[in-house]
């Protein structure tokens, strides 16, 4: 039984993400506000795989943690599988941009807190999910190390394992794989896709990379510099499964191509 049996012999998702009229504005320390989202209604269907793609510091981690419910928008809401979000849920999984691991447990044991933390769920067969998971990040001789034993890149990687070790809803990714090398990069792109496909969660993975978004998703939302606004969405047809020859397709060059002009301007 792989990971995604278990997943899917429990139960089905309903990872729908419904952001109406999101505006998020921080206040700065002088009293001014700073408006990171602006005005942002998106509809996401469960189980899409939606990449955001901006300029630096356009309010895409902002959007995340509103969707996490780890922040309050300033207007608006924001509801998953139809439930109004207001606060952190079980039924969602997130990687942040900077992995925050806790040093003093193993590796193994911060891929399984997130589940052990979920009184409701039935642990059974947590260990073995927890060595699928170390395999499936290329960790799996590291189980026992602590994190300031590994690299940015293995952190990151334990980062990832964790957020799916419930199996949850709906992913969310701040530019995961940003401090990987390339081919590490793109065997971690290959499994993400392959446990979304199997696991029919709604990924929303933000990447500083247009051949990675146009690589990964079915839709692609482009933000205008802060405040940030969806400024294009774009729809990704390329048939899956993607693989490396997907990259050396015409229609493949011309998505990159549109999503690219966006962010130019
Ligand atoms: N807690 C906060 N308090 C005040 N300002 C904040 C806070 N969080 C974010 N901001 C501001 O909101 C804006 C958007 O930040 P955000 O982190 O969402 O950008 P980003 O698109 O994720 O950027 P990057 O690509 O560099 O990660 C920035 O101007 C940032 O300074
Ligand atoms: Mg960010």
């Amino acid at each position: 039984m792989t990971v995604l049996d278990h997943a899917t012999t429990r139960r089905t998702h309903n990872g729908a993400i419904k952001l109406d009229s999101v505006t998020m504005e921080f206040k700065t320390r002088d009293g001014k506000g700073i408006r990171a989202v602006e005005n942002t209604s998106v509809e996401i269907p469960s189980g899409q795989f939606v990449s955001v793609l901006g300029p630096s510091g356009c309010g895409k981690s902002t959007l995340l943690r509103v969707i996490a419910g780890l922040v309050t928008p300033t207007a608006g809401a924001v509801a998953i599988g139809g439930e109004k979000v207001s606060g952190p849920s079980r039924k969602v999984g997130i990687a942040f941009q900077s992995p925050v691991l806790f040093p003093w447990y193993t590796v193994a044991q911060n891929i399984a807190m997130p589940a052990k933390l979920d009184k409701r769920r039935s642990n059974d067969g947590l260990r073995e999910r927890v060595e699928e998971l170390l395999d499936m990040v290329k960790l799996s001789a590291l189980g026992d190390k602590y994190p300031s034993e590994l690299s940015g890149g293995m952190r990151q990687r334990v980062a990832i394992a964790r957020s799916l070790i419930t199996d949850p809803d709906v992913i969310l990714m701040d530019e995961p794989f940003g401090a990987l090398d390339a081919i590490t990069r793109e065997h971690m792109n290959d499994e993400l896709l392959s446990i979304w496909s199997q696991s029919g969660a709604t990924v929303f993975f933000i990447t500083h990379d247009i051949s990675e978004a146009a690589y990964m998703s079915d839709r692609v939302l482009v933000m205008s510099p802060r405040p940030g606004r969806v400024i294009a969405d774009i729809q990704v047809d390329l048939p899956r499964p993607r693989t490396e020859r997907t990259r050396g397709t015409p229609e493949f060059a011309a998505l990159a191509a549109d999503m690219r002009q966006y962010i130019s301007h």
